[in-house]
């Protein structure tokens, strides 16, 4: 577990090959990413797969929404790349978020717990030798979109996950040095 968290890099979606996982371990994926910290057991995210030709279908409503919400008319060579969005990768979940008025846990906490389930999403696929990537992009904070997703007024786009398998190495990226980000309290 060390070296894989020593090692964790993220692979950007274009760079994620079929095959994705297979049903029994997004299952296992999927019961990971349910298992975080959770303040108040209130289940704060949900998870909306998109496999297969669900990928396409959707990638119509994404090049929908580019059409509807850009201030100038997407080119064509734009509108098709929307629409292949979610084929860069064999399988995307989407993380979301869903934080409710709770006397015991804030908002806040709801929304860290979501992003913990998305990582953990991440690191189980990463430990079946799955490469990840999650990324909001535009279409996080797409009204459309969140319609398409069937979202509700307190839910949001914690991210999406792609998964798949990549073959190519990607470059490292600088880390921050511990000097930078650790203090110790002295008083
Ligand atoms: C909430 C969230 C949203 C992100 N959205 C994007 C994005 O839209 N595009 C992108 O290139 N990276 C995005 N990232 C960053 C990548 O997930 C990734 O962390 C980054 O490329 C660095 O790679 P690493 O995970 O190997 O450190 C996002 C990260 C987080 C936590």
């Amino acid at each position: 577990m060390l070296d894989l968290l020593s090692r964790r890099r993220s692979v950007k979606p274009a760079m994620l090959a079929a095959p994705g996982p297979s049903a029994a371990e997004l299952d296992r994926i999927l019961t990971i990413a349910a298992r975080v910290p959770d303040h108040k057991k209130l289940a704060p995210w949900r998870f909306i797969v998109f496999e297969g030709d669900a990928r396409a279908t959707f990638g119509e409503l994404i090049a929908a929404a580019c059409a509807a919400e850009e201030k100038e008319p997407p080119s064509p060579a734009r509108l098709d790349m929307e629409r292949n969005r979610f084929l860069r990768a064999p399988l995307v979940v989407a993380v979301i978020s869903r934080a409710k008025p709770s006397p015991g846990a804030p908002e806040w906490e709801q929304v860290l717990s979501a992003g913990a389930s998305a990582f953990n999403l991440c690191l189980a696929a990463n430990a079946m030798g799955y490469a990840t990537c999650w990324v909001t992009e535009w279409l996080a904070y797409s009204p459309r979109i969140a319609a398409a997703l069937g979202l509700t007024a307190n839910e949001k786009v914690a991210g999406f996950i792609y998964v798949g398998t990549s073959n190519e190495k990607q470059d490292d990226r600088e880390r921050p040095a511990l000097t930078d980000i650790v203090t110790r309290w002295v008083g």
